[in-house]
């Protein structure tokens, strides 16, 4: 049987706390005199989200999606399946969307795609985390915290089913 643990810790908690001070005061420059509707991809964005939100200096109100998408990394069906939808309207405001991480960005494409149907009057993205990887779908964030190497990372929000959300780092996941 296989057994999960943490690995090598990548980045450590004064360096995340750090750059997303940096983050909040990039994004609240950018917004500075707008309203913006934050949506949050549930689950892994939510430890971000929280230390995010507390370094803005501008109006945000806040909105969350759960979202599961069909088929794997290297074939989208394009369908996502809607756990949780916006409960806001977000047609004329601005919207940034946050999230853990850009990995294939699959997700985050077809979110996006949906959310401009609405058509609201700016769509920004923001990920904690972007893999340094050749992504065949063009999406690229405004706001990215990290570049991390394509492994697979646990902590701060993000799991391994289920696990390891409420690590204050970020670290590789080991299997042995
Ligand atoms: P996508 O491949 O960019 O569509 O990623 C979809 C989702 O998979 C992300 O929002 C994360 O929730 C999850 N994910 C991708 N890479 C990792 C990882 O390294 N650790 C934990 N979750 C991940
Ligand atoms: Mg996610």
């Amino acid at each position: 049987m296989t057994k999960d643990h943490i690995g090598e810790i990548l980045i450590p908690e004064k360096i995340i706390l750090q750059r997303v001070l940096e983050l909040g005061q990039q994004i609240s420059n950018d917004y500075r005199d707008r309203e913006v509707i934050i949506v949050c991809v549930l689950k892994g964005a939510v430890v971000f989200l929280a230390d995010l939100l507390r370094c803005l200096e501008i109006s945000a109100s806040l909105d969350f999606v759960q979202i599961s998408s069909y088929g794997d990394s290297t074939k989208s069906s394009g369908k996502l399946d809607f756990i949780q939808n916006l409960t806001v309207d977000i047609f004329d405001r601005e919207v940034l969307v946050v999230d853990d991480i850009l990995d294939s960005g699959l997700t985050l494409y077809y979110l996006i795609d949906i959310l401009k149907a609405k058509r609201p009057v700016s769509i920004r993205l923001c990920v904690l985390l972007s893999k340094v990887k050749n992504r065949d779908i063009d999406i690229n964030a405004d706001y990215v915290g990290f570049w991390i190497p394509d492994k697979f990372v646990i902590g701060y929000g993000l799991d391994y089913a289920g696990k390891y959300r409420g690590l204050r780092y970020i670290a590789t996941l080991e299997i042995s």
